[in-house]
């Protein structure tokens, strides 16, 4: 059996990825197994960063946010010369297996570590969303509960002053965040880049909106589409609203892990280490139909997204209502 593992968090840092490092840690002790930590990511993997810790290490961090063992993006990681010093490194201190916690990017690290000699499983911890093959990522529903939060305030302030405004939200090519957070707070016009209005789109559906004497709307986007400042300056000109923008950015990572974040990180940090110790490698876990599932990560980088247009057209066929 394997007497040491590894865990680093890769990519952007999401709340819960501490969760899923305190579950590794205590997992793997209570195997019999040494833990140690990566700092920042596949980073730390190359410069040696690499520490053993004992169980005092995952006794309070669970409710904390961001990664406390840091987090970075190593493009140099493409190259087999540079995964091959964090080969060597591991090797050295006989490190046999690893769990990666990030997002697709990280996985493809994981995927060719593990064709290297040191088994790999990775967990979805990215507030994005992307990770196709699973319901959802740790994090996730931290970012979305975060944004709701912002667009329940915008809307207290734009009510209060009969104003329009455009938000901007994160999740770089996945619209989940923006999906779900519309949903949740009954934002009136929403785009995303995989059901996207727009620029005239969007003001038409503002301006049915203003002629029926709507005193509040938020207008919800998805990042890296729209210059929302322009945007809103374009809505204000066209429509009668006076409007406003606003870009949620890096607020979104951050902040305690909700409940279910942390339930998804420590069900999926055990997992990961039992995959580990029955010899397993190049392997995601993901979260299907409420159950746990690992499936090889070459397959899941793969798979299709789900279409989620009816969810849009519904969405959109309630908001006309005045
Ligand atoms: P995420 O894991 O959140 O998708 P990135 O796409 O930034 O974030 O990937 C995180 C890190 O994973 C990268 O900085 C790089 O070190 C590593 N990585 C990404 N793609 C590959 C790849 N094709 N091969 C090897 N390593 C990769
Ligand atoms: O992947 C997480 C994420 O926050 C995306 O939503 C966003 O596009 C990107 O990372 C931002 O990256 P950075 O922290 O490098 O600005």
């Amino acid at each position: 059996m394997i007497k040491k593992i590894g865990v680093l968090t890769s990519g952007g840092d999401a709340p819960g990825m501490n969760a899923a490092v305190a579950s590794v840690i205590k997992t793997a002790i209570s195997k019999g197994i040494e833990p140690y930590i990566i700092r920042d990511g596949y980073k730390g993997l190359v410069n040696n960063w690499i520490e053993k810790v004992d169980i005092n290490f995952a006794a309070d961090i669970i409710s904390k946010g961001g990664t406390v063992i840091g987090s970075a993006r190593l493009p140099e990681f493409k190259e087999e010369s540079v995964r091959q010093k964090a080969v060597a490194n591991l090797k050295a201190l006989k490190i046999e297996a690893l769990v990666v916690i990030g997002g697709d990017g990280s996985y493809q690290g994981a995927e060719k570590l593990t064709k290297m000699g040191i088994n790999c499983v990775g967990l979805p911890g990215t507030i994005d969303n992307d990770i196709v093959s699973s319901d959802y990522t740790i994090g996730f529903d931290t970012a979305l509960n975060t944004v709701i939060n912002a667009l329940d305030q915008v809307r207290d302030t734009i009510q209060s002053h009969n104003r329009c405004i455009v938000v901007e939200i994160m999740g770089n090519g996945c619209g989940d965040l923006t999906l779900y957070a519309a949903t949740g707070s009954g934002a009136e016009v929403f785009s995303t880049k995989e059901n996207l209005l727009s620029e005239k789109e969007i003001i038409e559906q503002v301006k049915v909106l203003h002629d029926k004497n709507k005193r509040s709307v938020i207008v919800a986007v998805a990042e890296k589409i729209y210059d929302v400042n322009e945007l809103a300056k374009k809505i204000e000109k066209q429509t009668g609203y006076e409007t406003r923008a606003t870009i949620l950015g890096h607020i979104q990572r951050g902040g305690k892990p909700t409940a279910m974040d942390r339930y998804l990180a420590v069900k999926a940090g055990i997992f990961a280490v039992e995959e580990l110790i029955a010899g397993k490698g190049g392997l995601y876990i993901g979260m299907s139909n409420n159950n746990l599932v690992a499936r090889d990560i070459e397959s899941t980088l793969n798979m299709p997204k789900v279409d989620k247009n009816e969810e849009y057209k519904k969405l959109r066929e309630i908001n006309k209502a005045v």
